[in-house]
């Protein structure tokens, strides 16, 4: 099965459904360029680990995909990382507008909530994985996190100060996308998935600031040198790009270490961590 296709059909059919208009262009725009839909790849193979039809929750991976979108399209407004190129095209602000950029990000983040209400699942679960999903990227969360990006780009940030960053800009979503498989398929393990997300989501934003300076432009879909030019404390320059390597190697052993112990097919996750690990965007 491919997931990542069954997942873009999916987002399809779901932005087909607003008002014409260009909110809805820019919707369409960005939720359906060529991301790698890592977030709900892990909640849909987090279900199938377990041994059950993960498809029935595919909605629910789109709505953590929606909000992902959505913190992307802010986060390359020019009052943020004021950046021109994402998933290989140019950002939504700067193929739309400022305005219609910020109200295409509202409404991928207020629809996700409405594609959770239609699924057709208990109502206690349902709950529950809203409140995960948005306990993850609201103040408590991602957006937490971007605020300290943020703050510390006029300040130096320390080791410490950066792995908190890291973990709520990032790390939150990547956890939640864990968790919220977790609740839906063995709610007894989600807080060994939600430190194993942690980890995880370490990992990739390292990965990321790594990429940032040595990536491939084309490759990436998005422009190299970011960081640099927005004055970022990153992990390459608190502690330079082999040790920022030798550290993402460390997580990755604690990820697997953190598997055994587990009930699950361990093979589906092993592979995700294997892309994740040689990933080049
Ligand atoms: C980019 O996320 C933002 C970070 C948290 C590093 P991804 O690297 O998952 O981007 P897409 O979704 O594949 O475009
Ligand atoms: C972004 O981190 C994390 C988000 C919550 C979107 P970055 O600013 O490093 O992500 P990229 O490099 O622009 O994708
Ligand atoms: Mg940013
Ligand atoms: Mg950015
Ligand atoms: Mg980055």
């Amino acid at each position: 099965m491919d997931l990542k296709e069954e997942i873009n059909k999916r987002l399809e059919n779901i932005v087909n459904q607003y008002q014409s208009g260009k909110v809805k262009d820019a919707m369409r725009y960005s939720l359906l360029a060529p991301g790698k839909r890592l977030r709900p790849i892990i909640m849909l193979n987090v279900i199938r680990s377990y041994g059950l039809d993960c498809l029935k929750y595919i909605d629910i991976a789109c709505a953590i995909e929606m909000i992902h979108t959505y913190s992307l399209i802010h986060d390359d407004l020019p009052g943020m990382d004021n950046d021109d190129l994402r998933r290989g095209r140019l950002t939504c602000h700067k193929q739309f507008d400022e305005a219609t950029a910020i109200l295409a990000g509202d409404a991928l983040l207020n629809e996700a909530v409405n594609v959770i209400l239609n699924v057709d699942i208990g109502d206690s679960l349902k709950l529950r994985v809203i409140k995960e999903l948005y306990q993850a990227s609201g103040a408590n969360g991602m957006i937490y996190g971007q605020q300290q990006d943020l703050y510390f780009e006029e300040r130096n940030a320390s080791l410490e100060d950066l792995k908190n960053i890291h973990k709520y800009k990032t790390g939150a979503m990547i956890a939640a996308s864990f968790t919220i498989g977790s609740l839906i398929a063995n709610p007894k393990d989600i807080e060994k998935w939600r430190e194993f997300g942690y980890n995880l989501g370490l990992a990739f934003q390292i990965q990321d600031d790594i990429l940032d300076v040595t990536g491939n432009e084309e490759l990436l879909g998005k422009k190299v040198g970011s960081d640099v030019q927005n004055h970022k404390s990153t992990y390459v320059t608190l502690l330079g790009i082999e040790k920022s390597e030798a550290y993402i190697q460390e997580l990755f052993e604690d990820c697997y270490s953190r598997l055994y112990g587990m009930k699950i097919n361990h093979g589906l996750i092993l592979e995700l961590l294997q892309t994740i690990l040689k990933r080049v965007n």
